[in-house]
């Protein structure tokens, strides 16, 4: 099962969930590959991972891919062991941006899926964390993912922008992958003291759009487990927020099932 966490919005979670729902999946049992196709690369970071010179990473991955060589390195090469047992990191790097132009031009849009496919017979989940924008980076995630998860963060502008997100993935979808699921939009950051965001949730789900049942609440703890290079699963095992994500896995490999039966 591969996982696209997206949404061309900035700062709405994706990195957060993207890495806490592989910790929780790594701790779970399962193999488990986070892969950070963000330029900023918050979630290599999260997981510990410092870019040096020379280091493999995924644009390493995918710039091979350019030209012709006659013995192009294994998936698996560019892929990291974290510190947690069961969670790999196949990492982002500054020279994403750098080389995107060269690969969109060579229609390298499918690479993404070769190589993940390729980690596959490694691994049982494959998280994928994305730009903010749906740039070639974010459209390769969606062409190698069986599954999009929307982080939604309970902002009036965020409810105007999801058709038109959803729009962006469905026509996707039917060009390039059209196996391609939506898993459903994770609220984050809810307030459950406060009307707007109950509003905004009710009015997404009167809409008939597939919000999750489980709801991610607020904490400080988020961010210092960022700033610790923690995920929440290992830095605060017992709290609420941690829970929450605990359950939200549960929910999405219980519809996965259900989806892809
Ligand atoms: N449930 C939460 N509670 C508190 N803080 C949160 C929560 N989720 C995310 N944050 C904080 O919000 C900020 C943005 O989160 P994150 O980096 O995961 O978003 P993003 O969508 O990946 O951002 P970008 O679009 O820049 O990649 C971070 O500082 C993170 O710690
Ligand atoms: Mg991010």
């Amino acid at each position: 099962m591969k996982r696209a966490v997206f949404n061309q919005k900035g700062g709405v979670g994706k990195s957060s969930i993207s890495v806490n729902l592989a910790a929780v999946s790594a701790q779970r049992g399962l193999k488990t590959l986070l892969v950070d196709l963000d330029v900023q690369g918050n979630s290599s970071h999260y997981l510990g991972f410092d870019e040096q010179e020379g280091a493999p990473t995924v644009a390493d991955l995918l710039k091979q891919t350019v030209g012709w060589l006659s013995r192009p390195q294994s998936a698996a090469e560019f892929v990291y062991d974290t510190q947690w047992d069961n969670l790999c990191l196949l990492p982002a790097s500054q020279a994403l941006s750098q080389i995107e132009r060269d690969l969109e031009s060579r229609y390298k849009i499918f690479k993404l899926r070769e190589a993940l496919d390729e980690l596959m017979d490694e691994f049982d989940r494959i998280y994928i964390d994305t730009p903010p924008n749906l740039n070639f980076y974010a459209k390769s995630a969606l062409i190698a993912a069986d599954s999009v998860i929307i982080p939604f963060d309970c902002d009036s502008f965020s409810a105007q922008a999801i058709h038109r997100l959803l729009d962006n993935v469905l026509e996707l979808k039917n060009d390039h992958n059209p196996a391609l699921m939506l898993e459903g939009i994770v609220v984050n950051q809810f307030n459950p003291q406060a009307k707007l965001p109950r509003e905004l949730v009710a009015a997404l789900k009167a809409q008939d759009l597939p919000v999750l049942e489980t709801l991610l609440t607020s904490s400080v703890k988020m961010r210092e487990s960022h700033q610790l290079q923690r995920p929440l699963i290992d830095f605060a095992a017992n709290h609420k927020l941690t829970g929450q994500l605990v359950t939200l896995f549960e929910e999405l490999e219980a519809k996965s099932l259900v989806l892809s039966n």
